[in-house]
């Protein structure tokens, strides 16, 4: 049997792909997990290999270079040298980075299925680069394991060509594998100053990358009605210091700011959070976790995780300071019942895409290549 190789480069990816890796390697499946450093630092990559006890990468690149372009042609570089040298029957991809891209281009120049893990989410806003990545990777996948039935529908309505599976999302899987180990070995609430807290994260490029909406983000902390606690992410650092911003971030009296958290220790601070605020996706979605279900604020524009905004869990309060001030009194002040169910799936997404994938690829799945 041809090996399957399992991508990531970045943080969630390694979050989201454990629960995949486990699954194939409990099936026997012959699995190769190529890390390709897109995030190399130990705390955004090591740490959650060590905490999802995944075993070491057997390829691990880093690539550390200043333009996105040059971080795509580098990443498609190594994944085409690396995949030349092994005869696999399929590369599977997970989310919407660089790294996904280029990694699927790169399978896909050399005629090799592609498999997208949550394919099919959509914002609609063409500013963000994970909305190009999303959209060029799930149009040249053989498979698309979509979250749920509103991603399905994305995909159909665009013609995307591969197998459509509607397989919920592993970071549920993830949430669920981890929460109980993460109270039980996580120290971190001995290491939080506060006993009520906001969490909060941001990096997104199009909001910490534009100086406006840093400075609102700034200014929200300061004022915020409950203390913050914000593990921060090294875009977000380095833009902060280039702006001369980071010395007046850190004198905020009631603002933590911590590195970047690992995974057990960030469950834990999730789950013993008043509210999330944050930009992120995966957030989002482990926000509505049955085990975590915290409100989450989102300092965007727009979603491409509608699910959670219907279910009750999720509110985009756009980026500026006055609307995401007056969403946390309004949240803090009326607390609503959550469902007990998360939108994103049952917790099983990673054994449906490993038996999916086995099937798929023993008859002989047809690339969709140049
Ligand atoms: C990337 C993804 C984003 C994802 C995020 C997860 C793209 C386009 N963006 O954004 O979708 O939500 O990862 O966290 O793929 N850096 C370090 N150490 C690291 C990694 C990054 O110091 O290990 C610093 C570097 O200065 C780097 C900057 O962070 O230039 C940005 O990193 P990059 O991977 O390009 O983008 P992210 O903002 O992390
Ligand atoms: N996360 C973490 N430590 C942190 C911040 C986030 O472990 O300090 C986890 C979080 O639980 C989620 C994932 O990282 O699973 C989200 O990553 P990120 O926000 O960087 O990327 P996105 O999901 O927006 O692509």
């Amino acid at each position: 049997m041809k090996p399957v190789i399992v991508i990531t480069g970045t943080r969630p990816e390694i979050i989201k792909m454990a629960p995949v890796i486990r699954a194939l390697r409990n099936r026997k499946i012959p699995t190769l997990f190529v890390h390709c450093g897109q995030h190399y630092s130990h705390y955004m990559s090591q740490q959650f290999i060590d905490d999802l006890e995944l075993p070491a990468p057997d390829y691990a690149f880093k690539v550390k270079v200043s333009s996105p372009g040059k971080q795509i042609s580098r990443i498609i570089a190594q994944i085409d040298r690396l995949m030349q040298k092994i005869d696999s029957s399929i590369v599977l991809v997970e989310g919407d980075t660089n790294t996904v891209l280029s990694a699927a281009l790169a399978a896909n120049k050399l005629r090799i299925p592609v498999g997208h893990i949550e394919a099919g989410l959509r914002s609609f806003d063409l500013r963000m680069p994970e909305e190009h990545n999303r959209r060029l990777t799930d149009h040249i996948s053989s498979l698309l394991f979509t979250p749920t039935q509103t991603t399905k529908k994305n995909l159909k309505k665009e013609n995307t060509w591969g197998k459509i599976f509607v397989t919920g999302n592993t970071v549920i899987d993830a949430v669920n594998e981890h929460l109980t180990i993460a109270e039980r070995k996580s120290q971190i609430l001995s290491k939080i100053n506060f006993k009520k807290y906001i969490l909060a994260t941001a990096h997104r490029a199009e909001n910490v990358d534009n100086i406006t909406v840093l400075k609102n983000f700034i200014n929200v902390f300061a004022e915020c009605p409950l203390p913050v606690v914000y593990p921060i992410h090294p875009r977000t650092e380095k833009r902060l210091r280039q702006n001369g911003l980071y010395s007046q971030f850190k004198k905020i009296s009631n603002l933590q700011i911590m590195p970047p958290l690992g995974y057990l220790d960030f469950l834990v601070a999730m789950k013993n959070s008043e509210v999330i605020l944050t930009d992120s996706g995966g957030i989002q979605e482990e926000s509505t976790a049955p085990a975590v279900r915290k409100p989450v604020l989102v300092m965007r524009i727009s979603t491409e995780r509608s699910e959670a905004v219907d279910a009750g869990f999720a509110k985009v309060v756009g980026t500026r300071k006055e609307k995401i001030l007056s969403a946390i009194n309004s949240v803090l002040e009326f607390r609503h019942e959550l469902p007990v169910r998360s939108p994103f799936g049952d917790g099983h997404a990673a054994e449906r895409i490993a038996e999916i994938t086995k099937k798929e690829t023993s008859v002989g799945l047809k690339c969709y290549c140049a």
